[in-house]
């Protein structure tokens, strides 16, 4: 704002030279020259923007870290002795109650010390959280995934002992890996590569769904992957098989064909094929349970919300016929499903919080945060406040359309996938799969939740349900 206050006087021609104006401009100034409005303005963006804003009103003074409200920490043991006690929200079964209590008894920023933990500020402001995410140059530092980290670290096998994998690691370690999957994984051409195979196993779900009882659809929707679950068996066959497909491919002379994901990444010059192997083990981690508790909570909400069910099934029916194949070209017109999935994840995010450890000083709510701090928001929280969801309690998918008929949406205030260079790395193959699944049921069954209660959903890793998903799935008759 002040910038553009500021523009006319600096006008079309200066004739007094100021100190600290940028090059660019000292030298037009001093050869009589006039500048273009785009080299005007990259000056009012450097030292004649800063310059300009010296003269305007102070900005507001920054607050110390020491100022951020927050519980009365202890000698050593700092706030830990507050997090566990029942009192304050504690409940070992759903973390997120204590967050909530937290928040409302000190307000939108807290400070927390946990023993042996770095100094915690936590906070519902999304301009915090799009402050903390956002600077890319230094690599995204997260933790929280200790325990998997201490398996790999001692696990006698030698599958880690180049890298204990994207979930856990961080730093250099972290960069070498991300660099050279993050594009096999998220490109476009890859992830529709995989639509024919993700709607041909959505099409036989949707024919093993029996309309007499509840229950199938529900025990197969939010199982968890049981203890005895064989991951590593299944990593490392399909590393096996993707062998076998490229040693074929090269005795037949390279037939020109698009390779899969796992094939990329054998063929990816600098990963090993242990870390290939410890990929694919956090694929299958970060993106089974994910994605399958969202889908869950999309046909909840849909089945209590018939009216926002049946405005999507009439555009699904209008896009695609049952017995055709789906297209990325459906997938592009049918707005109705992502904007589901958009609300979906917003009342329901799998994952409640984005946390970083700050590697550079950031100011957040105005307030100076050091690097080393570690740093929460609260997604989980912010996208259910008033303030940037109106009705926020209700579900409705149109609030996502582009001319966003409930009022503008903050870009951070819902960020179910997270952002920046660590953001889920999954997401574009996710989020084609839940299109796929919904497009497909809501094709052949209208969804009914059939019981009289909200379902309870706690959080620990992620936000899963206590009380089952009670649906049943009434076959469709009116349509093609
Ligand atoms: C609805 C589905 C999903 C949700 C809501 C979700 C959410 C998230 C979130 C919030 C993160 C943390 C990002 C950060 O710290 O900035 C994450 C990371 C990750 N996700 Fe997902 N995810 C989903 C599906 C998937 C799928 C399908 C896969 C695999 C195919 C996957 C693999 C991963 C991996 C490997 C990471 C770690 C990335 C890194 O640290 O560089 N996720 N996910």
């Amino acid at each position: 704002m002040l910038l553009s206050a500021a523009r006319p006087l600096l006008g079309a021609r200066c004739s007094v030279p100021v100190a600290g104006l940028c090059a660019v401009r000292a030298r037009a100034l001093t050869r009589g020259k006039t500048l273009s409005v785009q080299r005007q303005e990259r000056c009012l963006h450097c030292h004649g923007g800063a310059a300009l804003q010296r003269q305007g009103p102070a900005p507001p003074e920054l607050k110390d870290i020491r100022q951020i409200p927050g519980p009365k920490p202890l000698p050593l043991l700092g706030n830990t002795l507050y997090m566990l006690n029942k009192k304050n929200g504690f409940d070992p079964q759903d973390f997120s109650v204590f967050w909530k209590q937290l928040m409302q008894d000190f307000g939108p920023i807290v400070k927390l010390k946990i023993v042996s933990m770095p100094q915690m500020v936590v906070t519902l402001n999304p301009d915090d959280v799009q402050t903390f995410l956002r600077p890319t140059p230094d690599h995204p530092t997260r933790f929280g995934f200790n325990s998997v980290a201490k398996i790999r670290k001692e696990d006698k096998t030698g599958l880690f002992k180049d890298n204990y994998g994207l979930l856990t690691e961080n730093g250099p370690r972290w960069w070498h890996l991300r660099r050279r999957v993050q594009a096999p994984l998220l490109r476009p051409k890859n992830v529709a590569m995989y639509l024919p195979a993700v709607d041909g196993v959505a099409c036989k779900f949707m024919d093993s769904c029996n309309a007499a009882t509840a229950r199938p659809p529900d025990a197969i929707l939010v199982t968890p992957l049981p203890p005895w679950f064989p991951m590593l068996s299944i990593a490392l066959e399909a590393i096996q098989e993707a062998e076998a497909r490229l040693e074929e491919a090269k005795a037949l002379g390279e037939p020109d064909r698009q390779l899969t994901i796992m094939e990329t990444f054998l063929r990816t010059d600098g990963l090993s094929r242990s870390e290939v192997a410890t990929m694919i083990l956090d694929l299958i981690m970060g993106g089974i349970e994910t994605t399958s508790l969202s889908v869950g909570y999309a046909l909840y909400l849909l089945a209590r919300n018939p009216e926002a069910q049946r405005r999507l099934q009439q555009q699904v029916d209008a896009v695609v016929r049952r017995d055709e194949p789906l297209k990325p070209e459906h997938l592009a017109a049918l707005d109705c499903v992502v904007h589901v999935i958009k609300e979906t994840l917003r009342l329901y995010p799998v994952a409640f919080a984005n946390a970083r450890l700050l590697t550079r000083d950031a100011v957040l709510s105005g307030y100076r945060v050091p690097a080393g701090t570690f740093v929460l928001g609260l997604s989980g929280l912010v996208s259910r406040m008033e303030e940037h969801f109106p009705r926020p309690l209700e579900f409705l998918p149109e609030r996502w359309q582009r001319d966003r008929p409930y009022g503008a949406i903050h870009p951070f205030a819902s960020l179910p996938f997270s952002h920046g260079t660590r953001m889920c790395i999954g997401k574009r193959l996710a989020e084609q799969e839940m299109y796929v699944f919904l497009i497909r049921a809501m094709q052949r069954y209208t969804v009914t939740y059939e019981l009289d209660h909200d379902v309870v959903v706690q959080t620990q890793l992620v936000a899963k349900p206590v009380t089952p998903l009670a649906f049943k799935f009434h076959p469709r008759t009116d349509a093609l």
